[in-house]
């Protein structure tokens, strides 16, 4: 595969170029790497399900540079969704829409919605941009991890991950460490009001100031962690319990190190933990450590996304 740490417009033509051609791109976000393809070539689509190893009836988000896209994959939008888009994008969110006939069942896991986001990070913004300049509608992209592993917020985590499923031809476009860490917020809006399907950086106080939520969580859609084990590392993750010597211990800054436990990371509020999430339980894996003591933040604000994942994190395929 190509690899660019520092890609230069050059390199993110070149990749575009690839994408439109059907060959993956591997690209830096706010939130995790994506691994991209070009959302309207199925079989692009397919080598991503295959590079990940993910059940094919696993719906994919829809990368687009601008709001102006949304119309290309989704129909029947509602205007509260304008609002969250003209509020958040770019940005940590991915919208649930009702499909046009362009998303299709690869993108959709055979469902009749589409998740959508427009990125807030430049490379993936030039490249997303350079693919619509030869014609490119969108780029589907899961993260860039084996399905169930932990998303990669580094080039290191990306080439680890997935740098071994890459061919020749695909590219891994770099954009230093991920700023969010964590996935994107996922808003269903496909009823009367718009409901929280993940929680992410769009936290649920921020969206209440626009937009009223629907209390009612029940729903048909399938969704990022349902029936499913998610960002789980190697090692056992341990939630609010005491480590023994020599397990990995991860928690704010003012909570002291458990005697003879490995202190994996030690974020001062909320935002740095996101950040350093993914990286300490990578960490934990690349020392050999097979339990991590997690001292969960409160949950509260961006709080409530980092509890949703470590409690995924617990569960193993
Ligand atoms: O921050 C993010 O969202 C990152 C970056 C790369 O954009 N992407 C990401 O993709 O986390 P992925 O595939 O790892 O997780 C997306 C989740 C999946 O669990 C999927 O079930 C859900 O979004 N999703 C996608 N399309 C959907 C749809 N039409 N209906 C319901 N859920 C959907
Ligand atoms: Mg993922």
């Amino acid at each position: 595969m190509k690899f660019v740490s520092n890609p230069s417009n050059q390199n993110i033509k070149s990749a575009a170029r690839a994408l439109f051609e059907g060959q993956l791109v591997v690209f830096p976000t706010e939130t995790v790497y994506g691994l991209g393809g070009d959302a309207e070539n199925l079989q692009a689509i397919e080598k991503i399900y295959i590079a990940k190893d993910r059940p094919t009836n696993h719906p994919i988000i829809v990368h687009v540079s601008s709001s102006a896209y949304i119309s290309d994959w989704a129909i029947n939008i509602p205007e509260y969704a304008f609002t969250l888009a003209e509020k958040f994008w770019p940005g940590p969110m991915t919208l649930i829409l009702e499909r046009s006939e362009k998303a299709r069942d690869m993108i959709t896991g055979g469902q009749k919605t589409v998740g959508i986001r427009v990125p807030n990070h430049t490379v993936a913004l030039d490249l997303l941009r350079e693919f619509n300049e030869i014609g490119g509608r969108g780029i589907a992209a899961p993260s860039a991890n084996l399905f169930g592993k932990v998303s990669p917020t580094t080039t290191e985590a990306v080439m680890d991950a997935i740098g071994p499923k890459l061919s020749d031809q695909d590219w891994i476009l770099g954009g230093g460490n991920c700023k969010i860490g964590i996935e994107s917020t996922i808003i269903s809006c496909l009823s009367a009001k718009p409901y929280i399907l993940r929680p992410g950086a769009v936290t649920e106080e921020m969206i209440k100031v626009i937009v009223q939520l629907d209390s009612n969580t029940e729903t048909e859609v399938k969704h990022s962690g349902s029936g499913y084990n998610h960002y789980a590392p190697n090692a056992q993750v341990f939630l609010d319990e005491f480590p023994n010597i020599g397990d990995g211990f991860f928690a704010l800054s003012e909570i002291p190190t458990p005697l003879g436990a490995v202190r994996l990371a030690s974020p001062k509020n909320l935002n740095d933990f996101a950040f350093e999430l993914y990286e300490a339980f990578r960490l934990a894996d690349k020392k050999g450590i097979d339990k991590i003591f997690v001292m969960s933040p409160p949950r509260i604000g961006l709080g409530i996304a980092i509890y949703d994942r470590l409690e995924k994190s617990r569960y193993k395929n």
